[in-house]
């Protein structure tokens, strides 16, 4: 899309429209802003032609070429609308002849162009909604995007190896949890979407969305479960059909491993017998389902047909598509957004550890550096970094890094730093136990909130750092009970930690360890925690939700946090 503004001579518009007719093998249309970024007119080539046929100059500026009153519709406007609002659109805006308007603009509340469809591709969407989608993983994140394609009209064949995963869907129950997902289960299961452990004959557009988990110890992601995918579909495919990576991978993996097993398997060349694209998943465990629907979605093809192809079918899913060159600038992107977050809490991480050695609190020193100051805001400490996305991109990222051992490189320090603090939790808690006197081998302590994370809410216990907590203490000899708002206790169990829930959990035990930034933990009732505790009761905070003072005033014996221990004076 070019955005321009009034002002701009058009012999230099004349460039851009050059640039973008070559990138997008198609007619260029400038979108032109107002002062404030607000669209007010466009530029397409028969305006061009028009301005220069009455002798206009070429450096007159594009304000003095557009077209006023461009035809407009909101971002996330469904493609039918579209389509149905397109005829009254062009009578109102008096256009002759609606084979003069073959792009239109996609604006935001503000009215700030955000996008620019091509009408082609519109049409070519509308036969994309009828094709049959086959999702190959059904975990969140092939489950979640199946539902909601589902939801839009797509037929959805969703394919997974676990048998108990389809036979808990088929039985209409989700093993995800994530909300509204089972309420668009029940509605599309049997209908627009159907769980199969096995292919089905036929299929137009094929999405991959298995696991590609980076084993500890391991120096390579394991990338058999997507080799599996790629063979299966392979079989499948027809010519002209799609295949979309949805799967997070190493920098280079599109082309150099999939498109290779899907053109063994298929007998056709990729890019020209079939279309291959990758389109990562940005979406946030607990929040899946409503940015699915509004977050841009990253696209790279192998080919500009199998661009145009994927953009046609995910814009249906959301509204805003980023294109880039090559299947390789996505992948990078994908892999930076969630290795540059690793690595920011990691900064913050290490600031908690600095703060521990010289008895400085590190909340208060973060939250001072940050009060007012208008560059590069600091995440606040943690214990660390969890969940399957976060804890495995940075070292995907790493093993892309060529030619380097990944050991010394900046992605893999951060995540060793994010992963040392939960036994550095554990020590600091059994210090201050032997300080109130209190052997840590006979000490009982609740770890609360042992989902990976708080907000948005998940019950999701894979890579929790909570859970690092609980087995850390329990390796210092600890007994340790573990609860969640959201996590099945059941799954509490299965990780070896005896499932309780608050408060009755804290009878008699010794530390509250409060682990993940859930909403219940923002107004714990305090006094009443502390009373059904054993004698001189010990608070770790973990994220920075109270202060000292009142803890100690609640009648807890001790705070700890990072940098900080206060014992009560009483
Ligand atoms: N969880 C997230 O929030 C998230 C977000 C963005 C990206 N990702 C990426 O998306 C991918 C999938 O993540 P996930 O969390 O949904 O994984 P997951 O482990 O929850 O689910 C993967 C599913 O694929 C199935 N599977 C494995 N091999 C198969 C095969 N050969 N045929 C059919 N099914 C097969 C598994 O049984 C499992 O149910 C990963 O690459 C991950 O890094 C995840």
């Amino acid at each position: 899309m070019i955005v321009l503004e009034r002002s701009v001579p058009l012999d230099r518009a004349l460039k851009g429209m050059a640039d973008d007719a070559r990138a997008t093998e198609s007619s260029a249309l400038i979108a032109v802003v107002d002062d404030e970024g607000r669209l007010c007119g466009v530029v397409a080539d028969s305006d061009v032609r028009r301005h220069l046929a009455a002798d206009g100059a070429l450096t007159a500026p594009i304000g003095t070429v557009m077209r006023h009153d461009p035809i407009a519709f909101a971002v996330g406007t469904p493609l039918d609308a579209i389509l149905r609002g397109l005829p009254s659109e062009l009578a109102r805006t008096a256009h002759r002849s609606r084979h003069l308007v073959d792009k239109v603009v996609l604006v935001d509340e503000d009215r700030i162009p955000r996008d620019v469809v091509d009408l082609r591709q519109l049409l070519e969407q509308r036969v994309a909604v009828n094709r049959h989608v086959v999702i190959i993983g059904l975990g969140y994140v092939g489950l979640t995007l199946a539902l909601v394609m589902a939801e839009l009209g797509f037929r959805v064949t969703g394919v997974d190896n676990d048998e108990g995963v389809v036979a808990t869907l088929l039985e209409g129950r989700s093993h995800v949890h994530e909300q509204g997902l089972p309420d668009m289960l029940l509605r599309q299961l049997g209908k627009q979407f159907q769980p199969t452990t096995t292919m089905p004959e036929d299929g137009d557009v094929f999405i991959i969305a298995v696991g590609t988990p980076f084993p500890a110890g391991a120096d390579a992601p394991d990338l058999s479960a997507l080799e599996a995918s790629c063979v299966m579909v392979a079989q499948r495919l027809r010519r002209g059909g799609l295949v979309i990576l949805r799967s997070t991978v190493p920098v280079g993996t599109t082309r150099q491993v999939v498109a290779p097993l899907l053109a063994a398997g298929s007998g056709l060349e990729a890019g020209t017998g079939f279309h291959l694209a990758f389109a990562p998943e940005r979406t946030v465990e607990g929040s899946a389902l409503q940015e699915l629907r509004t977050l841009p979605q990253l696209i790279g093809g192998l080919t500009l047909d199998s661009l145009e192809s994927t953009a046609a079918l995910l814009r249906e899913v959301s509204p805003v598509i980023v294109r880039t060159s090559t299947p390789e600038v996505a992948e990078l992107a994908k892999l930076t957004n969630n290795a540059y977050r690793d690595v920011t809490f990691a900064f913050a991480n290490q600031v908690a550890r600095i703060g521990g050695d010289h008895d400085v609190d590190a909340f208060e020193a973060i939250r001072a550096a940050n009060q007012g100051y208008p560059r590069g805001q600091v995440p606040l400490p943690s214990p660390g970094v969890g969940g399957p996305c976060l804890t495995k991109d940075p070292l995907i990222l790493a093993h892309s890094l060529a030619g380097t051992s990944a050991a010394g490189d900046l992605l893999s320090v951060g995540r060793a730093v994010n992963a040392q603090m939960p036994t550095r939790i554990a020590q600091q808690v059994v210090r201050a136990l032997g300080r109130g006197g209190v052997d840590p081998a006979g000490a009982r302590a609740v770890v609360s909130g042992l989902a990976f994370k708080g907000e948005p809410e998940t019950g999701d216990l894979r890579d929790s750092p909570g859970v690092d907590v609980a087995r850390s203490l329990q390796a210092l000899g600890l007994t340790v009970v573990g609860t969640d708002e959201v996590a099945a206790p059941e799954g509490i169990e299965q990780l070896g930690i005896e499932a309780g829930r608050l408060p009755s959990a804290l009878v008699g035990a010794h530390v509250l360890l409060v682990v993940n930034n859930h909403r219940s933990h923002q107004n714990l009732p305090l006094p009443a925690f502390a009373e059904l505790m054993g004698d001189a009761p010990i608070l770790f905070d973990g994220w920075g939700l109270y202060q000292a003072r009142d803890v100690l005033a609640a009648g807890f014996a001790c705070y700890l946090s990072y940098g900080v221990e206060r014992w009560s004076s009483r």
